[in-house]
């Protein structure tokens, strides 16, 4: 039985259409239910929904085999975990944003408002910026609007959250979308079942 654990939400769904259309259903998973592990025996798999951004622990725990987890996530907490596959879904950007025609004043440490601390703290140590971070866990938006930051580093998707703020990307980061990932020790044991697995999806990917 493969553990395989899934983002909660409309990414996690489209995430299990494809494992579905690669001959690892299980149809009760798209029942309206509370219920939050479903297994289909014959198929040997079975699901968790989790929180997307607790994917990769599950995953770097070995309570999960594989998983589906968001690049920025990886990028951020660097689980010791192996990528398989980019799944083509989920994409969006990481970038930073500032309100409309700000000008960076190099002399000043900038304030950088983020959920992302080390990928900010990645992307300005390269570029020798002096940059204090302010760390929020969402809403980020707002950060600079009220004046608690100069510019944010968050996901920018379809760009309506920056523009009904008033902000604009400055910078573009780092591409994102889903990837597959696996436990390293489960992958030995099971890497049969896992490289049929990939296999499959990756015929999936190729169709989207
Ligand atoms: C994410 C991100 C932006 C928004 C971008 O927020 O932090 O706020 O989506 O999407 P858009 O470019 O299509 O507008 P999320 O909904 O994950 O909530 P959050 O406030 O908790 O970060």
């Amino acid at each position: 039985m493969l553990n395989i654990a899934l983002p909660k939400g409309r990414l996690g769904e489209k995430v299990y259409a494809m494992f579905a259309g690669a001959g690892f259903e299980c149809p009760a998973l798209l029942e309206n239910s509370r219920k939050l592990i479903f297994d289909n025996e014959a198929a040997g798999v079975r699901y968790f929904w989790v929180k997307p951004s607790d994917v990769a622990i599950y995953v770097e725990r070995g309570a999960a085999d594989i998983g589906v987890a968001g690049k920025d996530i990886l990028l951020e907490y660097r689980p010791d975990v192996y990528e398989l596959l980019d799944l083509n879904v989920g994409k969006c950007r990481m970038a930073v944003a500032a309100p409309e025609g700000f000008r960076d004043d190099m002399n000043r440490t900038l304030r950088v408002a983020t959920k992302f601390s080390r990928i900010a703290r990645d992307y300005y140590s390269a570029m020798g910026r002096d940059i204090d971070i302010i760390h929020l866990n969402g809403s980020i938006e707002i950060a600079p609007i009220l004046g608690l930051s100069d510019v944010i580093v968050d996901i920018v998707e379809t760009g309506t959250t920056l523009r009904e703020n008033h902000l604009e990307v400055i910078e573009t980061i780092v591409p994102i979308s889903a990837r597959l990932v696996a436990n390293k020790a489960g992958f030995k044991f099971k890497t049969e079942p896992i490289e049929r697995l990939v296999q499959e999806i990756r015929k999936e990917v190729e169709q989207i």
